[in-house]
């Protein structure tokens, strides 16, 4: 379930409010977007055809809009990271390598799970742990790394303010 943890003290934040505060008060922006309304087999399924990538895009498409307007982003994809993903374990290693970008990290959560451990504004790390229906911003120059959770697998909806300037400064 989606949670944050304090690493300075092991302090979890749980209640809704309090984490949209907490994590406005970082510059993150978190919101939480109903996935009951992707078909099921899209939920469960990690095998995606590329018209099935362009169904679940629709399929958030207002909220997604929405988002872009208010954060500059211009493009969208999905990214699915699962046993099959060719190069799994290098792309987890990379991930989980504290980095930054120079543009913010966009993550909407479509099923599996997720923790972002990010650097807090005054200094202590935090973690934030996403399921299903989050979607978090990690903002661009925030270092930050990212793990799976016990269920190994996550799919999610990435937003992009320069598609072409997406690296990671390690
Ligand atoms: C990334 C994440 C997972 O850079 O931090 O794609
Ligand atoms: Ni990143």
């Amino acid at each position: 379930m989606t949670a944050i943890r304090l690493h300075s003290d092991n302090r979890r934040i749980e209640a809704p409010a309090e984490m949209a505060s907490f994590l406005e008060g970082e510059g993150l922006i978190y919101r939480h977007w109903d996935v009951s309304k992707l078909r099921e087999e899209l939920r469960d399924n990690y095998a995606l055809t590329e018209a099935e990538k362009t169904e679940i895009l629709a399929t958030f498409d207002s909220e997604l809009e929405q988002l872009k307007a208010e954060g500059g982003y211009v493009s969208a994809d999905i990214v699915v990271l699962w046993e099959k993903t060719p190069n799994v374990e290098v792309l987890l290693g990379k991930f989980s390598r504290e980095h930054h970008h120079s543009e913010d990290e966009v993550r909407f959560v479509v099923d599996g799970h997720g923790v972002f451990t990010i650097r807090g504004r005054s200094g202590p790390y935090f973690d934030v742990m996403v399921g299903p229906g989050d979607l978090i911003t990690v903002p661009a120059g925030t270092r930050h790394w990212f793990t799976l959770a016990e269920d190994r697998r996550i799919k999610c909806i990435r937003l992009f303010q320069d598609p072409a300037g997406w690296a990671a400064i390690y």
